[in-house]
């Protein structure tokens, strides 16, 4: 496989592991002495794998802020009441030990479909200052150089090493297909009981056109180069089709060749989870 180098200055490495350059030693060595409480929830995921959506339902749910684990100060964190739930994205090996002792939702999607998603993402915040085409991210991808790692490793990682007893995997696929079906599995996993007519309510105001509507790119307390204003064009959005199979539009015969390649290596993951659909 052709490496390539990272193109974009606004990163380091970790362990091999591309990082957004906010995530710098200091901080991650702060991240992996984090004192992780028993009853922490954490919902992690390589990055557009349908994150956001999830953090909106269980905000909506449980009442409580869902916040990305690596970006808020420990400070706020500790201050959040308890059962805390975080996002993230990090590799687990740059987490906490103790984070495996943790419930812990795994979210994965399609990687043809996260990798178009990554294309626009990266295109969206001025700090990245990325501007390469769809091949270059493909490549990239393939190499384990986007922000946050590898993604066939996290998977393997989060997922199939046996190293978290508790453990939901959910598909975007699947929130796409039956959000409230597979939000009462959620629910169940966390122990938590909500009335069937809450959890409708949550699915459908959080349905793609309706959170398009909503300001989430300012989220309160997030560094300001994620909040208003970093946005390289100010008609796009975060948000951007929210479907389930438009690689099959946007990648080439030769990215998807790129693609079917890097994913043969891991083929054994993709048995496990039959849901997205390769
Ligand atoms: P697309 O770029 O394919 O539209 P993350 O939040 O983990 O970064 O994932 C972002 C992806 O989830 C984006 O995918 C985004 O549009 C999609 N998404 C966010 N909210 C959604 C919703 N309510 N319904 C469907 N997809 C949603």
């Amino acid at each position: 496989m052709k490496t390539v180098d990272v193109p974009y200055w606004h990163t380091r490495s970790e362990d091999g592991v591309i990082l957004p350059a906010f995530l710098d030693e200091d901080s991650v060595a702060e991240i992996r002495a984090r004192k992780v409480l028993p009853d922490d929830i954490f919902v992690a995921s390589f990055p557009k794998s349908g994150s956001t959506w999830m953090k909106s339902m269980l905000m909506d749910l449980l009442k409580c802020e869902v916040p990305m684990y690596s970006v808020y100060p420990a400070s706020y964190l500790n201050s959040l009441k308890s059962p805390r739930i975080f996002k993230e994205h990090l590799p687990l090996h740059l987490l906490p030990d103790d984070v495996r002792k943790c419930k812990v939702i795994y979210l994965v999607r399609n990687p043809k479909d996260v990798v178009v998603s990554y294309q626009h993402h990266m295109t969206l915040f001025s700090i990245d200052e990325y501007s390469e085409n769809l091949n270059t991210l493909v490549e990239l991808f393939c190499s384990g150089k986007t922000q946050f790692g590898d993604w066939c490793s996290a998977l393997r990682d989060w997922c199939f090493q046996d190293q978290i007893p508790s453990l939901l995997i959910v598909s975007y696929e699947d929130m796409s297909r039956d959000c409230f079906t597979t939000m009462k599995r959620v629910l169940k996993f966390l122990e938590q009981d909500v009335p069937d007519e809450k959890v409708r309510e949550v699915v459908e105001n959080s349905r793609f056109e309706q959170m398009k509507k909503r300001d989430l790119n300012y989220v309160p307390g997030c560094p300001s180069f994620l909040g208003k204003g970093a946005m390289t064009d100010d008609k796009k959005h975060f948000l951007r089709e929210g479907k389930v199979g438009t690689w099959k539009k946007h990648l080439t015969v030769a990215n998807n060749e790129k693609l079917d390649e890097y994913l043969r290596r891991d083929m054994e993951l993709f048995l496990k989870i039959k849901d997205l659909d390769i």
